[in-house]
């Protein structure tokens, strides 16, 4: 079993075993935040908030990427979201339920939400191993030091082990 399919088969055991047995769990969320539980959270946490220096959080942080092209496009390029299994259509929403839930408060004014199209098109330029960790640093420094980001978000550090 791949680390992916364990974290997601225990989350989906946490939320059959939570569940009050009267109502299906799943069937109370929306499609998106449905997605994320099943496709990302597994990894990033039901809310967002993981042990950051493994995981990057996203909880109220994410949407800083949205201040800059190279940004909006790293979330679609990240390799874990332009492998998952969602169609165009299903990911872009997944990746405004993140920004704008998930990130609430940090991404900027009037930020566009995400389409199919331009999802669609950055995940075919999926990040490797190898250039993401360098391509992340430069966008964290540049969110910090021009977008008021906090410095936190250097918190993620698999780049300095790597
Ligand atoms: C197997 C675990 C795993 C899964 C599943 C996963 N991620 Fe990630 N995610 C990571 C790791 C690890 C990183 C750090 C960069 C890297 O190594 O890919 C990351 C990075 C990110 C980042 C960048 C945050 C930052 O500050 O750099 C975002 C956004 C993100 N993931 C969103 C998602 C979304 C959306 C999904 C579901 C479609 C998802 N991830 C699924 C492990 C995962």
């Amino acid at each position: 079993m791949t680390t992916s399919a364990r974290c997601i088969a225990i989350l989906l055991g946490l939320l059959s075993a939570t569940g009050s047995g009267a109502a299906e769990p799943a069937a109370q969320f929306a499609p998106a935040q449905g997605n994320f539980i099943l496709g990302c959270a597994g990894c990033h946490g039901l809310t967002g908030v993981s042990n950051s220096t493994l995981v990057p959080s996203l909880k109220g942080l994410v949407g800083y990427y949205l201040n800059v092209p190279d940004g909006r496009a790293y979330l679609s390029r990240l390799p874990n979201v332009a492998f998952s299994t969602f169609n165009d259509r299903e990911l872009a929403a997944v990746l405004n339920y993140m920004v704008f839930n998930i990130g609430a408060g940090s991404a900027p004014a009037g930020a566009r939400p995400y389409s199919a199209a331009e999802v669609g098109k950055w995940r075919k330029q999926p990040l490797t191993e190898v250039t993401l960790s360098a391509y992340r640093k430069k966008l964290v420094e540049t969110l910090i030091s021009s977008y008021q980001a906090p410095a936190e978000m250097r918190g993620y550090s698999a780049a300095a082990t790597q």
